[in-house]
């Protein structure tokens, strides 16, 4: 019940608890300012509660089940080994509460407060805070907007969370489907259908355009696809979804493309045709807060809106909705909006895919480099010519590193292979911090490991690798 509006006056407040929101609580409270921040859902946001975290999780969980099957070969017997996803959704729930647990016991110590409630902007320096008790007015000095992003709707499949599912609901489910269908070959799709065909379902991708994971470098997919063929998935590419009937327990999905026409039965429907920003509930243009494309914020590179008392940082402003990305902008945010000369610079944003192989990749490709202007060289190393990788049983993968001819600046490193989600943070601070193809091919790096994949890459590039013949000098 409603009991009345209080009035409240706050120095800096932050409108949602995911990992940008968070991240920029605890910042400013650590500059010293009074934090109240603003969630209607659960602290930690979609990561940490309903994506990154629990879908590593089941990857994982599927990914051992797999390993353990095709081990075989390596002298590994077993009988029947299976997983049974009700208690897989115990272990699950124990990370996630764990996690956001941390997060609560982090903001309480720097004297954050957490009120749950959903905010609206009343004029460039309010909110009205919507809560189960009690609706409060807050005033703010300073404010940061990080309400990220939601799935993006399909009108033919509607999710009703028992068949047609986004990844949140698929995330919850406690039986293996039989058929599962995935609409959209992107990272989510992707990564919860290799999952769920490694537990045992049949899958099938239906990929509007024509490769999957569209944007990304073919050369890079194409060890993906090859690896989706080998377990079994289905991919269409060109795949147009004409009609759908949903019934209680199963959907029957209409398909046209290039290999005719079909009907799927699926019992469980996975929609993932991406993510739209949560901007248009927030009354944003009652705090002049501009939108720019697709429902985007507009923010300069201290990510000031064009309020300049309110920052906004993650899903909601240009760039990949990538959780790291948002963390990073909310130290930013609340240091530029705290008097410190921080602002946000994205030559460096890496992204990890975790399919099979993983796809990792911060910086330039090799046309992204001739297209800005450079001449590149890249070395590449494979996988298979790495001794760890070769007792991993994952010999398919390459370390990518691109570099400018003339000084030998790394721009961009892209590795496709196993564990290639661990490399990339090397990877990232080879670009952020300007390394040469020297600094990386020089540094002495552990063996067996499979970092050394990118020192060799390095040493590709610079004509010299020890553990590959290059073609030219062959
Ligand atoms: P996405 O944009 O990556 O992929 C959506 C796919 O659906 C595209 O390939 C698109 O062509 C296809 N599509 C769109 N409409 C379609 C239709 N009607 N029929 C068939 N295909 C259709 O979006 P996704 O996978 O939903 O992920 C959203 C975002 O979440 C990603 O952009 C990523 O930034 C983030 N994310 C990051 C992860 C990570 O860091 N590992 C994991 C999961 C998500």
């Amino acid at each position: 019940m409603v009991v009345g509006e209080l009035t409240e006056d706050v120095d800096l407040l932050v409108v949602g608890g995911g990992p940008g929101g968070y991240v920029a609580a605890i910042r400013a409270a650590q500059l010293g300012r009074q934090v109240v921040l603003i969630e209607r859902g659960a602290v930690g946001g979609v990561c940490l509660n309903v994506g990154c975290i629990p879908s590593k999780a089941l990857i994982q969980t599927a990914d051992d089940l797999f390993q353990l099957q095709k081990g075989v070969r390596r002298g590994i017997a077993v009988s029947a080994a299976s997983v049974n996803l009700s208690e897989f959704q115990a272990f699950k729930a124990g990370v996630v509460a764990r996690l956001t647990g941390g997060v609560r016991q982090l903001l309480n110590h720097y004297g954050v407060r957490v009120m749950e409630a959903e905010a609206r902007f009343l004029d460039p320096h309010q909110v009205r805070a919507v809560g189960e008790f009690e609706t409060v007015k807050v005033r703010f000095r300073h404010a940061i907007v990080a309400t990220g992003s939601r799935p993006r709707p399909l009108d033919l499949l509607p999710i009703d969370g028992r068949v047609v599912c986004g990844s949140t609901e698929l995330l919850a489910l406690s039986r293996i489907p039989a058929h599962l269908v995935v609409v959209g070959a992107g990272y989510i799709g992707l990564e919860l259908g290799t999952a769920f065909r490694k537990l045992g379902s049949a899958v099938t991708v239906l990929e509007a355009r024509s490769q999957i994971l569209p944007g990304y470098d073919p050369a890079l997919v194409r060890l993906v696809a090859r690896r989706l063929e080998e377990l079994g998935v289905e991919v269409r590419l060109n795949a147009e979804l004409t009609s759908a009937t949903v019934g209680a327990e199963s959907a029957e999905i209409h398909v046209t493309g290039p290999r005719g026409s079909a009907t799927l039965t699926a019992d469980a429907v996975l929609v993932s045709v991406g993510r739209i920003p949560n901007t248009d509930d927030l009354d944003l243009s009652r705090a002049q807060i501009r939108l720019g494309p697709n429902q985007r914020v507009e923010v300069d590179e201290a990510l000031r809106t064009s309020n300049p008392d309110v920052a906004a940082i993650g899903d909601i402003v240009p760039g990949p909705m990538l959780a790291h990305k948002a963390s990073y902008q909310g130290r930013v945010a609340a240091e530029s909006l705290s008097g410190l000369p921080s602002a946000f610079d994205a030559t460096a944003v890496p992204a990890v895919i975790f399919t099979d192989p993983e796809i990792a990749t911060v910086g330039m490709t090799e046309s992204e480099a001739r297209a800005a202007g450079y001449d590149p060289v890249t070395g590449r190393f494979p996988y298979a010519a790495n001794g760890r990788a070769m007792t991993l049983g994952a010999e398919g993968g390459e370390a990518v590193v691109v570099a400018d001819r003339a000084s030998g600046q790394v721009l961009g490193i892209h590795v496709l292979g196993a564990h290639a989600s661990d490399l990339v943070g090397e990877a990232a601070l080879a670009v952020e911090m300007g390394a040469t193809l020297e600094d990386l091919a020089l540094t002495m790096h552990a063996h067996p490991t499979l970092a050394e994949t990118l020192m060799e890459a390095a040493e590709a590039a610079l004509g010299r690798p020890i553990h590959v013949v290059l073609r030219s000098s062959g």
